[in-house]
């Protein structure tokens, strides 16, 4: 197929799929992406509709909600705010309506708590494909001058998330991209790529190592699920899942294998140098 021709195609399939209220708020280029690999593979244009809605459904709304009332939860967290048990307690019934959140709930105090005993307080975070994640920030140790990042592929959840970064007096964004072709480059301290990797694998074979290598982050904390969504088997440890303990036995950092509960997850945390800090001479904690 020529380029125009291609293009043409691709924004045929991206109308349909944002034509779908399923759909409408899934980030363009997350749609363009899928759709153009789908056209590749399939035999004509409804067939490529049909498997990007598919592909959708599988790497995002499978984990949310059926109905997320983003306006009716910022009002109520905005009552909560100034109360922390009672913030706590809504951003908790919140996390409870994605099935990633949902799963963790038992344990973000330890997690967390975790965190900080090993990296100290928290100053600058980027959540890669967050979900809800960033609502557990009451759970995490941000110094007063904490910048969040987070990002994931709806524009609705985008909207909300900032609302609620606002609301808890933490600087920084949440924006809907596609984090399959990468990430922001600005440094941060720590990045939390929870459960994110065999999600992504779906769309890309060789973003897991890649997204590993290219985030400029100097901690990462990375999780994988025990079982998939649909399955409840060990399908879905992914050839990435291998790919990261070599990495972190053989990088320079350290690996630490916290939380291996048989249900849940499995935790690596890696003291990743700063490569790009080292490269340019610069100091100090970010
Ligand atoms: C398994 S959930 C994990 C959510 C969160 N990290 C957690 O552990 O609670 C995967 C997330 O990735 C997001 N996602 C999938 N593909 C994406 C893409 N290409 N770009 C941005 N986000 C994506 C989904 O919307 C979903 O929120």
């Amino acid at each position: 197929m020529a380029g125009s021709d291609q293009a043409s195609a691709v924004q045929v399939v991206v109308s349909a799929v944002q034509g779908s209220s399923k759909y409408r708020y899934v980030a363009e280029d997350v749609i363009a992406h899928i759709a153009a690999r789908e056209l590749a593979n399939r035999r004509n244009t409804k067939e490529a509709i049909k498997a990007t809605k598919n592909k959708l459904h599988q790497v995002g709304a499978a984990y949310m909600p059926q109905r997320a009332t983003y306006d009716r939860w910022l009002a109520e967290l905005r009552q909560a705010a100034g109360d922390e048990a009672a913030l706590r307690e809504r951003c908790a019934e919140i996390m409870r309506q994605h099935a990633s959140t949902q799963e963790r709930l038992p344990i973000l105090g330890e997690l967390y708590g975790e965190v900080s005993r090993r990296i100290g307080a928290i100053h600058s975070v980027m959540d890669v494909a967050c979900g809800f994640n960033p609502l557990a920030i009451p759970w995490m140790s941000l110094a007063p001058d904490a910048v969040y990042y987070a990002y994931d592929m709806y524009l609705d959840l985008a909207e909300f998330l900032q609302g609620f970064i606002a609301l808890v007096g933490v600087r920084g964004e949440a924006r809907a991209i596609d984090v399959s072709q990468g990430v922001p480059q600005q440094e941060v301290q720590v990045a939390y790529l929870l459960k994110a990797i065999p999600c992504l694998e779906q769309l890309d074979k060789a973003v897991g190592l890649r997204l590993l290598e290219s985030i400029p982050a100097r901690h990462l904390l990375v999780s994988f699920p025990v079982a998939s969504l649909a399955a409840r088997t060990r399908e879905c440890w992914t050839i990435t899942r291998p790919i990261l303990r070599n990495w972190c036995r053989t990088g320079s950092g350290g690996l630490s294998n916290w939380f291996s509960q048989p249900s849940w997850s499995t935790w690596f945390t890696r003291i990743k140098r700063a490569h790009r800090r080292a490269q340019t001479g610069q100091k100090g904690a970010v």
